[in-house]
């Protein structure tokens, strides 16, 4: 039987690009390296982040909801806790495990509704808040997600978002340079290079945009994290080379969360802390500021 392949699938190309990617050695004068990240005054064990999901399915047995047994899997683990579309009192509950939350707030049509969620994620003190502006078309023009109406972004919608919260406004859903300079300007302090699991039929590999994007946004203040197909530790480094501060595992850690819970998805970060260290270490890397894209050959080549 032959298995199917989608040339457009952005996942499968994703995957394809990070293996694509070579790693020199640079072993004289090596040590072992530090892991912790320093993001917004905060302190955290390392750049592996959690994914801005919604909607895992409790689990049976008196388990809780995945999202809350992943948030709380971060909260004890000391990683960046990132969630997506849900209502103010499930973000509540995500907020009790103690998880340093950054919240993904939907491009909602409904503008106060974005204004209401801004809020609640201030006064439950979270670590930022932001929006997954890739999420905005669906097959038939604006997207409708769970029965509520998307709509589109301008520059005034960002700036007045950036404006109505004191937390950090990330942007999700970053793609171009134009895109990332156009959140730069708007004041936005952090944006995710993603493509959000392939809804874009071709959308560039996030890792292969970024460095584009880290250069253009070299000496501003806006950190650029990175999700899509990062599967290990070495995904970690090559996203850390080319300009990510921080990286999210996505679906790859769901069946160490649905077989192991909190426990189990603990254990699975800290196989990819003991890959990402074992690599940097073999890079001469002694801190997350050591990774460079010279690091990294693509083709025969070293990327620079
Ligand atoms: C079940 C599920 C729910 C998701 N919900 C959201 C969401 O509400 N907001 C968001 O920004 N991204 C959401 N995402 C996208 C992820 O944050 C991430 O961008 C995507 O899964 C790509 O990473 P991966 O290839 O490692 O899974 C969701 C993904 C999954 C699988």
């Amino acid at each position: 039987m032959h298995e199917h392949f989608n040339p457009a699938d952005a996942n499968l190309l994703a995957r394809r690009y990070l293996d694509s990617l070579l790693i020199e050695e640079r072993l004289v004068d090596a040590q072992v390296p530090d892991l912790t990240l320093e993001l917004w005054g905060e302190t955290f064990a390392s750049p592996v982040m959690t994914p801005a999901f919604s909607h895992l399915k409790p689990y049976a047995e008196g388990r809780e909801s995945g999202m809350l047994e992943y948030s709380r899997a971060a909260a004890e683990a000391n990683l960046v806790n990132w969630v997506g579309m849900m209502e103010n009192d499930d973000y509540q509950r995500i907020l009790s495990t103690g998880a340093r939350t950054i919240r993904i707030i939907k491009p909602y049509a409904d503008r106060d509704k974005v204004l209401d969620q801004l809020a609640c994620a201030a006064r439950g003190g979270s670590l930022a808040v932001g929006m997954d502006i890739d999420h905005i078309f669906g097959k038939d023009g604006y997207d409708v997600v769970l029965g509520e109406p998307m709509t589109r972004q301008t520059m005034d919608d960002l700036k007045n978002y950036v404006a109505a919260t004191p937390l950090p406004f990330v942007v999700k859903g970053v793609l171009s340079v134009q895109d990332a300079v156009k959140c730069a300007e708007a004041g936005v302090k952090g944006i995710v290079v993603s493509h959000h699991h392939g809804r874009l039929p071709y959308a560039l590999p996030p890792l292969m945009i970024l460095p584009h994007i880290a250069k253009a946004l070299s000496g501003s203040d806006v950190k650029i994290f990175v999700d899509c197909a990062i599967e290990r530790g070495a995904d970690v480094f090559k996203a850390l080379a080319l300009g990510a501060n921080g990286v999210s595992l996505g679906r790859h850690m769901l069946p160490a969360l649905q077989e192991g819970g909190v426990d189990g998805l603990k254990a699975y970060f800290a196989g990819i802390h003991q890959e990402l260290a074992f690599i940097m270490g073999f890079t001469g890397c002694c801190t997350l500021s050591d990774p460079e894209p010279s690091m990294l050959w693509h083709h025969g080549s070293p990327l620079e």
